[in-house]
């Protein structure tokens, strides 16, 4: 067990989570300590901050007492600001929503579009698009050197090339659109932020390079998400376009570096734990639970939060209408409540009953594509790549939403 005497306000501070023991040592000591603190943060709204399983569980599970309206997400008040000034100037008319966003039936009726797309059953429909993919990306490090950066150079792109196919963007166009992604969601990582970047123009530029794709899929609808979005209707009307935006952007960018982080930071987790990677090598059976286990143990989305609308008690501390609440999936899937060993990387472990997807009306839409994505990709990777070891020091993202593994130097051998 880690542990380090941090307090809990360093929760706000994106270099935290850099730095992986720091803040897995300060959230086991909280979850024994003072599992549901109220956190007061310079430059920050003061907000509770949930470590436990069942206290998130139970938190996710009552959606109408704690609601996702108004702010999804807890950022600096400097960032917002920032965010703020930068995309405040947009006409209305191309502000977006997203589901991530939205409570009750609202949410209900927009998740309903694309949902079943999401289930186990129809992605069996796009497998073999995902072997292929897979198979080109592990291809891709058929190189002489047998070395390369395995987070910037393949685990980036790969869920990116998948997610854009599942959207109907050619390949031709990826990089454009993750440069918009990116542009529009001001990153808390100064490496990950470029000062002449505008998300003014990024949007506009990503609006006028979506209004055709929409247009085309209303007219000749296709088998991709965008016919799907573009097509939908609600009450007899197409959603408005800055909606049919918004779900666009909220799948590619949710179901992109999520996806990223997971497989770097679990190819990490079994360079650190050879007898992981030697039992799962012996014994492919065990990809899905190893798969389970790399998104347990990487839970690339650090929080999401919600907003209290009647005064209650939970933990056994009294809370008022319009707190926020920051649920921290990290520490749920570090909790000795619900894991056996949770500081330890098992490729077997089963029950694995994470919260990195989250639980409730929210879950994750793409949690079946994100399984079968790191599936696809780890079959490959063991079937070509052999004497594979870490060549030099990985690095994690600073930022208390998304983040994981973003330098992943490793030798190895191609077959
Ligand atoms: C929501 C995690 C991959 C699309 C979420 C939430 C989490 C999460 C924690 C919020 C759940 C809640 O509030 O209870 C992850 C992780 C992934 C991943 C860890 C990869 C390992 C994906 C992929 C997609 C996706 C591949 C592509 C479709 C979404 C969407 C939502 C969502 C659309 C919003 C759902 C809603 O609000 O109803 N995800 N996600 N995610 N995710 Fe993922």
């Amino acid at each position: 067990m880690i542990e380090n005497d941090l307090p809990a306000t360093t929760i706000t501070d994106p270099a935290l989570f850099a730095d992986d023991a720091k803040l897995h040592g300060m959230l086991a000591r909280l979850r024994r300590t003072d599992p549901f603190p109220y956190v007061e943060a310079e430059g920050h709204l003061p907000f509770w901050l949930a470590t436990r399983h069942a206290t998130i569980t139970a938190i996710e599970l009552d959606p109408v007492r704690f609601i996702s309206a108004p702010r999804q997400v807890l950022f600096s008040l400097a960032h917002i600001e920032r965010s703020q000034k930068l995309l405040g100037n947009l006409p209305p008319s191309t502000r977006m929503r997203n589901v991530t966003a939205m409570d009750g039936a609202d949410h209900r009726v927009y998740r309903a579009i694309t949902q079943s797309h999401f289930f186990s059953k129809a992605l069996n429909g796009i497998r073999e698009d995902v072997d292929a993919i897979a198979k080109e990306f592990v291809g891709r490090m058929d190189i002489g050197t047998g070395a390369c950066d395995f987070s910037g150079d393949i685990a980036l792109l790969y869920p990116l090339r998948v997610i854009m196919s599942i959207l109907g963007v050619p390949a031709t166009d990826e990089a454009t659109m993750l440069r918009w992604t990116q542009q529009l969601l001001t990153s808390q990582d100064p490496e990950f932020n470029d000062s002449n970047a505008s998300p003014i123009t990024a949007m506009s530029e990503m609006f006028a390079y979506l209004q055709p794709l929409i247009a085309d899929r209303r007219t000749h609808p296709r088998g991709d998400i965008a016919s799907v979005i573009a097509t939908a209707q609600i009450d007899g009307e197409y959603l408005p376009d800055r909606d049919v935006f918004g779900y666009f952007l909220i799948i590619a960018t949710a179901g992109h570096d999520t996806t990223s982080y997971s497989l770097a930071g679990g190819l990490l987790a079994l360079l650190e734990n050879p007898e992981q990677l030697a039992l799962l090598r012996a014994d492919p059976s065990l990809l899905p639970t190893a798969v389970d286990e790399f998104i347990r143990w990487t839970s690339p989305v650090k929080h999401f939060t919600r907003t209290c609308t009647e005064d209650c008690i939970v933990d056994g501390k009294q809370i008022h209408t319009g707190d926020i609440v920051v649920l921290s999936y990290p520490s749920a899937n570090r909790d000795d409540a619900v894991f056996d060993d949770p500081f330890v990387f098992r490729v077997d472990r089963k029950p694995n009953r994470h919260l990195a997807f989250g639980t409730g009306p929210h879950l994750c839409l793409g949690q079946h594509l994100a399984k079968m994505e790191l599936t696809a990709f780890l079959r490959e990777f063991l079937a070509h790549i052999d004497d594979v070891a870490l060549a030099g020091e990985p690095r994690r993202v600073q930022s208390t939403f998304v983040g994981g593994v973003k330098r992943l130097p490793i030798r190895y051998r191609f077959h």
